[in-house]
């Protein structure tokens, strides 16, 4: 799709289809929803950001609360080379001495009033963070650079960004921080919402294997270990895995040589001793 703004024509990103539902830990997707929210003509939409452990469930958050909204979302993948151009318009050679411009996933999302997923959005430099400030305050619009435009945000346009807290990443300075607001943090999750998260990431799933990863990530999760839900859909794929392979009946034991090739001998600490 091409859109055209003060005479530039701007090719259009595709919107992202992931098979997600979101389980259990409700409040922090009704979080969500209400930082989007608009309860006024005079109030405007928030900018939440969603932090938490690699792994516990950011992504598929935010994307389960744009889809529960029922419109089109568009995930930016950041990294520490994420340049300003990469976050607004980038152009690109077609043909002889022609260039095409091409609009990125956030800027889609503006123009198109749909959802953007800023992922993972601490790898990102400050430089980067700095061309969006205008679009995360009142002024709801980006200016880009490379084809010399100003570009409006739609009224119905929403964004959220993800964070891990861990150490490879940038610390944001003060005046972006505070244009991301609320902040939104995903714990791990209890166990009975842990099993379901598991069961519905492997509908197939062995009720032994599910029940002991689970005990096993609680175990970690009460040691405040690092690993998560993924961690354990890892584990038990993979338990699963073996037991087929050998066609027997998954026992502790596969269990536990899953656990070791997915995180390492220490992690056998957590496995509760029968
Ligand atoms: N509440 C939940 N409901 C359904 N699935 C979940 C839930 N929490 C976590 N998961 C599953 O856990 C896995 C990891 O989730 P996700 O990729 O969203 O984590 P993340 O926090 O974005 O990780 P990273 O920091 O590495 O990007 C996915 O397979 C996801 O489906
Ligand atoms: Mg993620």
């Amino acid at each position: 799709m091409v859109v055209e703004i003060e005479g530039v024509s701007l090719h259009l990103a595709h919107p992202d289809e992931l098979p997600v539902t979101w389980v259990g830990q409700d409040e922090v997707m009704r979080q969500l929803l209400a930082a989007w929210l608009v309860i006024d003509p005079q109030d405007l939409p928030m900018n939440p950001r969603l932090l938490g452990k690699p792994g516990v469930g950011k992504t598929t958050l935010a994307y389960a609360a744009a889809k529960r909204l029922g419109r089109e979302v568009y995930i930016q993948q950041a990294t520490v080379d994420t340049r300003p151009e990469d976050l607004l318009v980038t152009p690109v050679i077609e043909g002889e001495a022609r260039l095409r411009y091409v609009a990125s996933p956030l800027v889609t999302a503006m123009l198109r009033g749909g959802i953007a997923i800023l992922d993972e959005g601490n790898r990102m430099s400050e430089k980067s963070w700095a061309s969006l400030a205008p679009l995360l305050d009142n002024r709801r619009y980006v200016e880009s650079i490379v084809t010399g435009i100003k570009i409006k945000a739609h009224p119905l346009f929403r964004m959220v960004a993800t964070m891990n807290d861990d150490a490879s990443t940038f610390d944001l300075p003060e005046y972006i921080h505070s244009r991301l607001q609320p902040q939104i943090l995903i714990d791990f999750p209890e166990r009975l919402e842990e099993l379901a998260i598991l069961r519905e990431n492997l509908p197939f799933g062995d009720d032994y294997v599910l029940n002991y990863v689970t005990d096993f990530l609680q175990q970690a999760h009460a040691s405040e270990e690092r690993y998560t839900v993924r961690d354990g859909i890892n584990i038990a794929r993979f338990a699963m895995k073996l037991a087929h392979e050998a066609d027997t009946p998954v026992r502790g034991e596969t269990v536990r040589v899953a656990i070791t090739q997915t995180l390492g001998e220490e992690a056998l600490r957590y496995v509760a001793r029968s």
